[in-house]
Formats: structure tokens, sequence, C-alpha cells
């Protein structure tokens, strides 16, 4: 199977989960991406991801390096927003649509949203989007030591399959390793916790099921 995306507008697809909304990015984001790019653990993991990390950054990706994915048509950035508040919580692209080793996934959750399992839902929805439109495979591309993106690959349906030596240049040119996760089209998705994890003093639930494509 192949991407087909008749009837799609890249300009304006949107996902959506139980918890989150998947959407494109506004230029009233751009504080909010400031804000949780100047995490440690984004600007870590996240080459792609300028260090320092300045508003001015934020607004040249949210008004047009996003945007610039959507029109040509090679990969869709979202805006993670929280249903209920509307708040972003995160950030997830699909990118390299057409490549054949499989389109790729990348994310990252600011950190007062962390540990609700936005990242796996956020991921599992992508990937299921991806599934519905022609793709068989989706891959992660995640650094060995980094232990929570490979939980969220793990809990959102995704498989180990091998080390990639060297195949990332890391901030100060030196490389490193990346893992290789992938989930075909065939394969189940996200993985449920054993029990359901409600935070008693937020009311989120974790781990939620349950999504649908939305366009504007
Ligand atoms: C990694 C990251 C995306 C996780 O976001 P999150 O929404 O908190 O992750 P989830 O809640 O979906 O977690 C899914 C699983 O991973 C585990 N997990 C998440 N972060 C973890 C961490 N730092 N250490 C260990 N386990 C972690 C969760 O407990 C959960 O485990 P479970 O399946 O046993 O319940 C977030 O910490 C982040 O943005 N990190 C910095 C950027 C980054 O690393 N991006 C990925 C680059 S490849």
């Amino acid at each position: 199977m192949t991407l087909d995306l008749t009837g799609v507008d890249l300009l304006t697809e949107s996902v959506s989960t139980h918890r989150l909304l998947l959407r494109p990015f506004r230029v009233d984001d751009a504080e909010a991406v400031c804000q949780a790019c100047q995490d440690e653990d984004i600007q870590r993991w996240v080459v792609a991801v300028p260090s320092p990390y300045t508003l001015d950054d934020a607004r040249h990706f949210v008004s047009e390096l996003a945007w610039e994915e959507r029109r040509t048509g090679t990969g869709l950035q979202f805006a993670v927003a929280e249903r209920g508040s509307g708040r972003v919580a995160a950030s997830v692209g699909l990118m390299r649509l057409r490549a054949s080793i499989g389109a790729e996934i990348g994310y990252w959750v600011a950190p007062w949203a962390r540990g609700h399992g936005y990242a796996a839902e956020a991921t599992d929805a992508l990937a299921g989007w991806a599934f519905r439109h022609g793709l068989h495979r989706v891959v992660l591309l995640i650094a060995p030591e980094n232990t929570g993106s490979c939980r969220t690959a793990e809990r959102a349906g995704f498989r180990r399959e091998g080390r990639l030596r060297e195949a990332e240049v890391a901030r100060q040119g030196e490389r490193r390793d990346f893992v290789l996760y992938a989930r075909l089209a065939t394969d189940p998705g996200l993985r449920e916790p054993a029990g359901r994890h409600d935070d008693p003093k937020t009311g989120h639930q974790r781990h939620a099921r349950g999504t649908e494509t939305r366009r504007k």
C-alpha cells in the first residue's frame, strides 16, 4: 500500500483522541512552544529544536516551518492540545511521509504535561492516521539512553527492531546511536495499563483509547 491523500486537506487536517486534539499550529501557540522548549530534556533529545531557544524561534516554527511540510505534502506537524483546557501540552509530527523504511514520528511533551500518557496517546493516534491513509510502516528513531521515549514507543505499540550505529549527528557534531522502533498497520496499537491510572489530583485519565480523524 502507498500513501493516499485523496480528499485530505493537509493544511487543515486534525486528529482527535479521547483526551487530545492534534491540530495545526497557530501563531498564538508560540509562547507555549517557547516555554516548553526551554526544558533540558527537549534540548538534549530533540536536535531539531534550536539551543538556546527563543520566542523568535517559536514564532518561526509555528508560522513557517510547521506549515511548510503541510504545504509541500512532505509531513504534518501538530500542536497537541488538551481537549478539556485547550492548553498546548505537546508537539507531534509525522515526517518523511514517503520513505520506504516508513514515515517517521517525532514528539516532545511540555514538562507540566508529562506522566499522563499523552505522548503514547498522540503517537498512537498519528500512526493510526497514517495507516488509514495507506501507509504500512511508521518508525521512531530514539537515542537508546532516552528511557522515557523508549517506554512511550512501546506503550504506543511500536517494536524495537535494532540499533542504528552513529546515525544521528548531535548538537556538538558528535555522533549518537539511534534505536529503530517500528509499528506496522497490522500490529496491535496502544497498550492499556493493567489498571486505569486516574490521577486523583488532576482528574486526568491515563492512556485512554479511541481516535477519530477530524477535518475542519
Ligand atoms: C519522552 C516524553 C515524550 C514522554 O512523554 P509522556 O507524555 O510523559 O510519556 P507517556 O506518559 O506517554 O509515557 C509512556 C510510558 O513511558 C514512561 N515514561 C515516560 N517518561 C519516562 C521517563 N522519563 N523515564 C521512564 N519512563 C518514562 C511512562 O511511565 C509510561 O510508562 P508505562 O507504559 O509503563 O505506563 C517526554 O518525557 C519528553 O518530551 N521528553 C523530552 C523530549 C523527547 O525525549 N522526545 C522524544 C525524542 S525521540
